[in-house]
């Protein structure tokens, strides 16, 4: 992208670290555009970018050991201000002529969690926060420390594991921390780095998900040209909002294609198709591919053979339309952060890999397409921020996440489409009596399960026979771990007796109480 288009922003030089998109989540919540570069190509991000300042980030590897990365030396003698982060302030300590020891050979093991610094002189990155003489908690994780400085560096906090836990060269305006601001578990840490865009760096801190938008915009079309995209519509967030986003830049070039396989919630295709074709005039191909999926699921109960029927077919419909359409040179994607295992190899650049669940697998090579994924670097409350700013209803917008392979993973033992049937009534009335009680995004996914397991009741003057119903809702902010969300027994109560009333073929409610680990969040 032209550089007269990007916004002011902020270069993050990422050693490997498992929380670099924090750092640039943070700055984002500060108001500032950033991008991530792996250090190899940091040089490179750094004359297409003109960068109003720099972060080095945390890493894996070991400033004394041989062949562990460093920064271009041209970041130093830019000018700009320049702000490490544990590794980053090792690395930088290194480079400009400091000394950086293994704990082990300084007599301790190094600092791993918690732990409380005590501010000794005022700095900038401290505007307004900190003062001389306060203790504060931050998040450490660091065998190796500092054990010299460079020249022209002062401390300006430590703790009992660093003595240099923050530095400052406030002339060459350089700051450096041993401790994590990006994570929560700094409490403060979110105010430093706003601290070091804004006051060191001087940046207005007025960029929002709008400018987002109009840099990705820009984005997408110098990447695709007059090429062709299609894009899988799962009924999610995801793919919606990078469908929205992709057609606001290319148009006509973009067509959706959504294959219903017949494992939705109660509303949602119809949903999906109403929205793409009527509210935003998306070019889609609907495919009802229900009977084929139900066909192929007969006789299956294995979890992963689901799955894997499930992920394969989906591609077969996909290619056919693909190929109905004449083919496409791109493949959309509504991939985000967490989806992404991305890692730095110190040889050469980034490797990315991707959970296999996620992508349409296999698709892009079989049919030699290059992948456009806009919401690479997004978390998924970002995510709906901007498909609220793509105008995207809020019902549609604060969905909880659904999995690819929909309600065949709910269905434990053999799925038919009567099966499906039941679980879409018993869920909509639990996700109904949610939204009722207000509930519904205070949780991040409830859903209900049908048990391959029937019981005895009794309703009315007879005897029924039907099956178990198991209620799930977790809170998390990601979905890599979760709690159980703790309803109240009258609620649980409430909507049991529904589902028992409303929806034939169940007659016992059960409510999952395993948080993640040990249990995961779908049941298979
Ligand atoms: P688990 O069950 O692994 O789920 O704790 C974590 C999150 O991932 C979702 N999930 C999937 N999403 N395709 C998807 O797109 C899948 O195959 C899949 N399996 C699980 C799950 O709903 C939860 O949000």
């Amino acid at each position: 992208m032209d550089a007269e288009l990007l916004p002011d922003s902020i270069l993050i030089v990422d050693f490997g670290s498992q929380v670099t998109q924090l750092i640039a989540r943070r700055v984002r919540e500060a108001g500032v555009y950033s991008e991530i570069a792996p250090f190899s190509l940091a040089e490179e991000a750094f004359h297409r970018l003109k960068p109003k300042g720099i972060i080095l980030s945390g890493s894996p590897a070991s400033v004394p050991e041989e062949g562990s990365p460093r920064a271009p030396e041209l970041l130093f003698e830019a000018g700009i201000p320049i702000l490490g982060i544990c590794y980053g302030q090792q690395v930088m300590s290194k480079q400009l002529g400091g000394e950086v020891r293994p704990g082990h050979e300084v007599g301790d093991g190094g600092e791993f969690g918690r732990a409380y610094l005590t501010v000794t002189k005022n700095c900038a990155l401290f505007d307004g926060l900190w003062h001389p003489g306060e203790s504060h908690q931050v998040w450490m994780s660091h065998g190796d420390k500092v054990t010299r400085l460079a020249p022209g560096f002062r401390p300006v906090a430590a703790s009992p594991g660093a003595p240099y836990a923050v530095i400052a060269d406030d002339e060459r305006r350089i700051y450096a921390m041993q401790f994590h601001p990006e994570v929560v578990h700094t409490p403060d840490g979110a105010r430093l780095l706003a601290n070091f865009v804004r006051h060191v760096c001087g940046l207005a801190g007025d960029w929002t998900m709008a400018e987002f938008r109009k840099t990705k915009i820009e984005e997408i079309r110098a990447q695709v040209g007059d090429g062709k995209v299609i894009c899988g519509l799962s009924g999610g967030v995801d793919s919606a909002v990078a469908a929205v986003l992709i057609h606001e830049a290319i148009g006509d070039q973009l067509t959706c294609v959504f294959v219903d396989h017949g494992l939705m919630r109660l509303g949602e295709a119809e949903q999906v198709v109403s929205l793409f074709k009527g509210h935003y005039n998306i070019p889609l191909v609907h495919v009802d591919a229900e009977t084929l999926f139900m066909n192929g699921l007969a006789g299956v109960s294995d979890p992963e053979a689901k799955r894997k029927f499930i992920g394969k077919t989906f591609i077969d419909v996909f290619e056919d339309e693909a190929k109905k359409i004449g083919g496409a040179d791109f493949l959309a994607q509504g991939t985000l952060y967490p989806d992404v295992i991305e890692s730095v190899s110190f040889t050469g650049g980034p490797s990315v890999t991707i959970k296999s669940h996620h992508n349409v697998g296999g698709l892009p090579e079989r049919m030699n397409m290059q992948l456009v994924e806009p919401l690479r670097e997004l978390f998924k409350d970002e995510v709906r921020e901007l498909g609220r700013e793509l105008g995207l209803p809020d019902i549609f917008v604060g969905r909880h996440p659904f999995p690819g392979p929909g309600l065949a993973i709910r269905i434990p033992g053999e799925v038919t489409k009567e099966r499906c049937d039941i679980l879409r009534k018993a869920d909509a009335v639990y996700l109904d009596e949610i939204r009722n009680a207000g509930l519904y995004d205070a949780i991040w996914q409830a859903f209900a399960v049908l048990l391959p397991v029937r019981t005895v009741g009794v309703m009315g003057d007879g005897r029924t026979y039907d099956c178990v119903c198991a209620l799930r809702a977790v809170t998390s902010t990601d979905g890599m771990t979760a709690d159980i969300y703790p309803f109240d027994a009258a609620f649980l109560s409430r909507v049991a007796t529904r589902i028992v009333n409303e929806v034939q073929g169940i007659n016992r409610v059960v409510y999952d109480f395993t948080s993640k680990p040990p249990g995961t969040i779908e049941w298979e």
